[in-house]
């Protein structure tokens, strides 16, 4: 993944409330990614958790009050505010979300905030009823019209015993949007569309042919896109991965459920990816019911699916086509000869079927051809850093 963290100044506002101790993962996430974190915490944040635990992990002195007590970084905070890419407050709490709606410095954590100009990325948690409160919903609204960026809380069983909305979010869903605000905004206006993971062809209600597509590579390309900017519509076959922040997701089954899909979606969009692996054949006919086994052999008649990729090529007017093209050998040839038979402006060739390529791996080596005849090889890394590779291509086709 393209570190936009590394030797990024994050200050981490913590506040008083439960979810406080995930703030401490929050920022062994942070401190992971080489961010230079510095820590202000509220009165009540540490009578959840010990200031040394940010202290320790951060390897910077903690904020607590705006004089005195907390030495050299009680005067620092004004400096902080200056030098700050990135201020993220998790848990945010009712208190907070008041004083910063309405300017209030009374504290070291709030008088920061109205000195910040970086983008502020606040977590509000708490009680399900104090959360729906009107006087918070009205404080979040002042805070929107501000221009901070709040992240809504989930749903699910709260530490005050009730089940509802106001648990913080977990750390590396806080961690994925602030890469995504600090990401470079170059697919700003773009539609992407981006179709990832296998198809399904039904042979009858409880079987069915597919293949070993994860969808890894497909969801990196739309997550990937959607941080730099981009309005990106997924369509995507079965898989377990979670839906990137920000894409909207369209789920199918079939080639033929994904050709609808795409089709639909081709007229809006700028550019499309069609990283899916989708079935060449499907059952000729899908049976209604489960099929017993007779006789020592079972033949089962396929029918060819639709290429979608090479009709959308067909079709395609100003819009940039990419295709992957997975192969066990010959990835040359393989490669440019979908290029020109689907019309593609590029090709990912990638040799699937080894431990650290291809289906299933978090890792891809991939070589990109051009339409221009041109190729460019790839060295193996992470399938994010890989598809933000080809988003820059992408923006260089003509
Ligand atoms: N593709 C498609 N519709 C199909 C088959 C493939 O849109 N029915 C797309 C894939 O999404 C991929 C590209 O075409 O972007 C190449 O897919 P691949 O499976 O590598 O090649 P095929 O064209 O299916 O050819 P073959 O299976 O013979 O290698």
């Amino acid at each position: 993944m393209k570190n936009v963290i590394r030797d990024k100044n994050i200050v981490l506002g913590v506040c008083g409330g439960i979810a406080a101790y995930k703030s401490i993962e929050l920022l062994r996430l942070l401190v992971k990614q080489e961010a230079n974190v510095q820590v202000i915490m509220t009165r009540k944040a540490c009578e959840f958790v010990g200031p040394l635990t940010f202290e320790t992990l951060s390897g910077q002195p903690v904020c607590i009050s705006l004089f005195g007590d907390d030495g050299d970084a009680s005067i620092k905070h004004i400096d902080w505010a200056k030098e700050a890419d990135a201020v993220v407050i998790a848990p945010a709490t009712a208190n907070i979300l008041g004083k910063i709606a309405n300017g209030i410095a009374d504290d070291a954590l709030c008088t920061f905030i109205l000195a910040v100009t970086s983008p502020v990325i606040m977590c509000p948690s708490m009680n399900t009823h104090m959360y729906e409160n009107r006087a918070v919903q009205r404080n979040i609204d002042i805070l929107e019209a501000d221009g901070k960026h709040i992240i809504v809380p989930g749903e699910g069983e709260l530490a005050c015993g009730i089940s509802g909305a106001g648990r913080l979010p977990e750390p590396e869903f806080i961690l994925e949007y602030l890469i995504s605000i600090l990401s470079t905004k170059d697919f700003t206006g773009k539609k992407v569309l981006v179709t990832a993971g296998p198809t399904r062809e039904c042979i009858d209600p409880v079987r069915y042919i597919s293949n070993y597509s994860s969808g890894k590579m497909g969801y990196a390309v739309a997550r990937a896109a959607a941080k730099r900017g981009a309005e990106v519509t997924l369509v995507s076959g079965p898989t377990n991965r979670c839906v990137p922040q920000g894409v909207t997701c369209i789920n199918i089954e079939s080639a033929l459920e994904m050709s609808t899909a795409v089709f639909d979606a081709m007229d809006n969009s700028d550019v499309i990816i069609k990283v899916a692996a989708v079935a060449d054949y499907r059952p000729k006919k899908q049976a209604d019911q489960k099929i017993k086994k007779s006789g020592d052999e079972l033949v089962l008649h396929l029918q060819k699916n639709i290429d979608i990729l090479k009709e959308l090529g067909g079709r395609k007017k100003n819009q940039v086509l990419v295709g992957f093209a997975a192969e066990t050998q010959d990835l040359k040839n393989n490669a440019q000869k979908k290029l020109t038979e689907k019309n593609l402006d590029i090709i990912v060739g990638n040799i699937v079927g080894t431990p650290t390529s291809g289906f299933g791996t978090d890792t891809n080596k991939v070589t990109l051809f051009f339409k221009d005849g041109t190729s460019e090889s790839i060295p193996e890394m992470d399938k994010e850093e890989v598809a933000n590779i080809l988003l820059d291509r992408i923006l260089m086709v003509k």
